[in-house]
């Protein structure tokens, strides 16, 4: 892959103990606390800031402008990339369907086990990995394409390989009409993404540390396209 970090381990956790079934159970009151979180997380940006981005978890506000953005409660398959210690992962799974799935992509080993001990819902995986393998990991845990996409992952921080990568293998993954949506205080997200699925909406979330831009692309009929220029 081109960047150390990106070749960290590769392994998965049902979070919880069976897979989801057809009226899955709603999400379980995580056993972290809000300061635990933090601390995980801090202590993840400081050994790895890059790849971390910031300095604290995403805010309340922040969480629900990505579940409205995202129209999760209308999803059945979602894919969070980067869920760090897991706030909006829980947020997410709080908006959710009882019938729907979370494939949770995360480079840390360390966010990983974080989220493992939480046990916070059947009806999500969470795998450890680069977010560039989006289709190996569905195809993995037999997940059919996502209706939506949501990246916290710092697009601009990381090599411009391993983001245009991450761009183009997310528009392959999404069906068309499926949504990707990326919170990021920089723009960079839309220099890599919009040559292979158009134009973004954009929103501004003021309520969060930092302010972050919040994109959303939908895919259009006609498919990815490939990166122009
Ligand atoms: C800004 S944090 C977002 C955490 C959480 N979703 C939130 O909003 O509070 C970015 C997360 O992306 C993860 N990450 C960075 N690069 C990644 C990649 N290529 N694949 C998967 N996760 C990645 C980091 O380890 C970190 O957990």
């Amino acid at each position: 892959m081109g960047h150390p970090a990106h070749e960290r381990r590769r392994d998965s956790v049902r979070v919880g103990s069976a897979p989801a079934p057809a009226a899955a159970r709603p999400a379980r009151p995580s056993l972290a606390s809000p300061w635990a979180d933090k601390r995980a997380f801090l202590a993840g940006f400081l050994q790895h800031p890059r790849e971390v981005g910031s300095v604290i978890p995403s805010s309340p506000w922040m969480e629900r402008r990505l579940v409205r953005t995202a129209g999760l409660t209308e999803a059945r398959t979602v894919v969070e990339l980067g869920p760090g210690t897991g706030g909006t992962t829980r947020a997410f799974l709080r908006a959710m369907h009882a019938d729907a799935r979370l494939l949770a992509i995360e480079l840390s080993p360390e966010f990983r086990d974080h989220l493992a001990q939480q046990q916070l819902d059947p009806r999500l995986v969470v795998q450890c990995g680069s977010a560039e393998q989006v289709a190996d990991f569905l195809r993995l845990h037999k997940m059919p394409a996502p209706d939506v996409v949501i990246s916290g992952i710092p697009f601009s921080t990381m090599p411009a390989a391993v983001a245009d990568r991450i761009a183009a293998a997310v528009a392959e993954v999404l069906p068309p009409g499926g949504r990707f949506v990326a919170y990021q205080l920089r723009p960079h997200v839309a220099r890599f993404t919009t040559p292979y699925l158009g134009q973004p909406s954009r929103s501004l979330e003021l309520l969060n540390i930092p302010p972050m831009q919040v994109f959303c692309w939908t895919k259009g009929p006609a498919g990815a396209r490939g990166p122009q220029g």
